[in-house]
């Protein structure tokens, strides 16, 4: 790929705006010799303004995202892509996030720019499991388990019952929920199917990959063997 195309899809600007810092020598090897926009070079080898260039394509990040923060490229208000360098957003393919979480839950999402794998990782083939921790505005009533996991539950307008989920109870206002599917707001509809109401939700797991120590509003970018991870677990 030509080394202009290279720089505007990786989000450093429009075509003619990297054909300009070609021209004005920001460019170079590692060496520091001046590239040319239709030079090929390896993507490791180059330089713009002597720092290496963003991750290549085919680039997959995990960010522990704080509540407050809209999973969109342009609602109003904070965003999660406020949360990353600010090329990431301008990159193409588009680095798109892999679902949602609602603007008030926490914890851990992922990013991809790989079509394939944003499919596989949400297919409901794959069910990979997704754990969230939910602090609860009433009391557990101790028969919500036993309904979340029946694999008959239907949430209001509804006619597909949801998958059975795994409700373990942390004290009588936190639990921890584990599903396999992705439905609008699913856990906060959930728990108001039983007359409760979710204050805070964080998701600390998506298939086997946690958010571990990575802390609040910090992302990392992940390689094959966390894919592989991530991948691993199923429902
Ligand atoms: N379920 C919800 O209700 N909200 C989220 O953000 C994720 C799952």
């Amino acid at each position: 790929m030509k080394l202009v195309r290279l720089l505007a899809n990786l989000g450093y600007g429009s075509r003619k705006q990297v054909a300009w810092m070609f021209r004005e020598g920001r460019v170079t090897d590692a060496a520091g010799e001046v590239l040319y926009a239709d030079d090929q070079v390896g993507h490791d080898d180059v330089r713009v303004d002597g720092e290496p260039l963003d991750p290549p394509l085919g680039l997959t990040l995990l960010l522990h995202k704080p509540p407050g923060y809209t999973c969109s490229t342009k609602d109003t208000g904070r965003l999660v892509y406020d949360l990353l360098p600010p090329r990431f957003r301008l990159r193409s393919p588009v680095l798109s996030t892999v679902g949602r979480l609602d603007r008030d839950t926490s914890g851990l999402l992922l990013f991809t720019d790989d079509g394939q794998l944003l499919h596989r990782i949400i297919s409901p083939k794959a069910a990979l499991p997704k754990v969230y921790e939910a602090t609860l505005a009433e009391s557990l009533r101790g028969n919500e388990a036993v309904l979340f996991a029946s694999g008959a539950m239907l949430l209001e307008s509804e006619t597909t019952p949801l998958k059975p989920a795994v409700l373990e109870v942390l004290s009588p206002t936190q639990a921890r929920l584990t599903i396999t599917e992705g439905r609008y707001h699913q856990v906060r509809r959930m728990f108001a199917a039983v007359g409760n109401h979710v204050v805070a939700l964080h998701r600390s797991r998506v298939g086997g990959l946690a958010l571990d120590d990575l802390p609040e509003g910090e992302w990392r970018a992940l390689d094959a063997a966390d894919i592989e991870t991530l991948m691993a677990a199923h429902g």
